[in-house]
């Protein structure tokens, strides 16, 4: 058959308009909050729908810079967008007629031992005080306010003193650390510290072996804070161990190669990431690389506590991946949106992922969500591992 251009244009304009880069869904945020500019009111935190929209939010009032910072991914973004399109392809497997009011008793979730409400946790993310100037402070409280857990990011913008006079009675937290491999006395200080501080664990990042490559960022000086080379053998991970009784936790785990060999290694859990896309493009996601685990080494789920991040912004996600056998979930960028109101919002996040998740199980016909199992998940009907979308 003779080629003939123009028949081809409006299949290419069709191709394009389905598949637009759509960071939040339109269901309207616009038409109910207006134009959002830097200096106007904030509307009524308890107005706020869903996770999308403290982005929403944040980009209207925040400057363009810091904006930037937050919503930043690797390269092309690819990544990214694949961390929030991930969740769509594994569908869910209602059941129905099943006895579902109970679904909240089984929310509260305990993590390495310590009791929290829900199967989620704020994960770290640096300079919360570009979006507030109470910075992680707003953080810490909103996290005490929910009973959630908070993992204070290494580069904050508060100082760990004050973050860490901030906790509520009895309140728990987790610190982050990036660690220069190649100088032991400042590790030895970085851990020392946070004993001092009382924090209860170290989430270890593994995944920044090198800059991340973030290309939106970079136009406005605001790129990745850990610029170095940095790799982080198991050896200096054993190492660190020996220099405290703190439980160690590899965060940026993205295979079941590497899964395996921390559960060798002893770890107390792992966290899967692909540090919300912002490192490597090309990267999974954390649902992507449990979804892995469970079907090469289904066994690790039970060997180690597993936490999972990476687009996470429904309650759906969240089940989906405690389907697979994810312990707890990690949410950043919408908490670090949703600090644009400092606790209040934060607050409010977790308010809306708790209902949501309870909700989202309970219409998925799970009783309890602590016996969830992947019969939950429509697995092989959806092509994966970029077969197509
Ligand atoms: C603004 C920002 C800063 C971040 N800073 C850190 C960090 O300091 N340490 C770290 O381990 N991960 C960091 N991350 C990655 C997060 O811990 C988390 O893996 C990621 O945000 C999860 O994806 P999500 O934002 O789509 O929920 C950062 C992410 C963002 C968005
Ligand atoms: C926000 O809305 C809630 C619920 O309608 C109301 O109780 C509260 O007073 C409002 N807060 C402000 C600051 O207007
Ligand atoms: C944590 O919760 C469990 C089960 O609900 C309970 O037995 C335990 O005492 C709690 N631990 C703490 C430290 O509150
Ligand atoms: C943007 O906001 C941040 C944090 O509030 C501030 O430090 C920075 O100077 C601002 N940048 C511009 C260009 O206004
Ligand atoms: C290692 O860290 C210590 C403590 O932070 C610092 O004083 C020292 O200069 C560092 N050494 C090198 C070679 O960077
Ligand atoms: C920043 O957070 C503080 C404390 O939570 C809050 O009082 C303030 O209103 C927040 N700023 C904005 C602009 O909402
Ligand atoms: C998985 O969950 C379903 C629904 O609750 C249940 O019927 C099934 O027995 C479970 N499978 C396993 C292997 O536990």
């Amino acid at each position: 058959m003779h080629f003939q251009p123009s028949l081809l244009l409006p299949l290419v304009a069709v191709a394009t308009a389905a598949r637009p880069m759509l960071w939040w869904p339109n269901t309207l945020a616009e038409e109910q909050y207006g134009t959002i500019e830097p200096e106007s009111a904030l509307p009524n935190v308890s107005t706020v729908v869903g996770l999308p929209d403290f982005q929403f939010l944040a980009e209207g009032h925040m400057n363009l810079s810091s904006y930037t910072y937050y919503h930043s991914g690797a390269a092309g973004e690819w990544s990214y967008r694949n961390n929030l399109e991930t969740f769509q392809r594994a569908r869910l497997r209602p059941r129905v007629m099943k006895m579902v009011d109970d679904i909240e008793s089984s929310l509260p979730t305990q993590i390495l031992g310590y009791n929290f409400s829900l199967p989620l946790f704020i994960s770290p993310c640096a300079r919360a005080g570009y979006a507030n100037e109470t910075g992680e402070l707003g953080l810490v409280r909103g996290a005490a306010a929910g009973n959630v857990l908070y993992m204070v990011t290494d580069f904050s913008s508060r100082t760990k003193e004050e973050i860490s006079a901030a906790k509520a009675e009895g309140q728990i937290l987790f610190q982050q650390l990036y660690i220069d491999p190649h100088n032991d006395t400042a590790t030895l200080e970085q851990i020392r510290e946070a004993e001092t501080l009382g924090f209860k664990a170290l989430i270890l990042t593994v995944d920044s072996a090198a800059d991340g490559n973030r290309h939106r960022a970079l136009r406005f000086g605001v790129g990745s804070a850990d610029s170095s080379y940095s790799s982080i053998t198991w050896e200096k991970y054993n190492w660190m161990r020996e220099q405290t009784s703190l439980p160690i936790v590899p965060k940026g785990i993205q295979t079941v190669e590497d899964a395996v060999i921390a559960v060798r290694n002893g770890a107390p859990a792992i966290f899967l990431s692909n540090h919300g896309a912002r490192q490597l493009d090309g990267s999974p996601n954390g649902f992507e690389v449990a979804l892995e685990i469970h079907e090469q080494a289904p066994w690790v789920f039970d060997s180690l506590e597993v936490y999972a991040d990476g687009g996470v912004r429904y309650g759906a996600d969240v089940v989906k991946l405690l389907a697979l056998g994810v312990k707890a979930v990690g949410v950043g960028r919408p908490f670090m949106f949703s600090n644009i109101y400092g606790e209040a919002g934060v607050e409010r996040a977790i308010e809306i992922i708790r209902r949501e998740i309870a909700i989202d199980a309970a219409n998925a016909g799970i009783a309890d969500l602590k016996q969830i199992n992947s019969s939950v998940l429509a697995l092989n009907r959806y092509p994966f591992w970029g077969q197509g979308s």
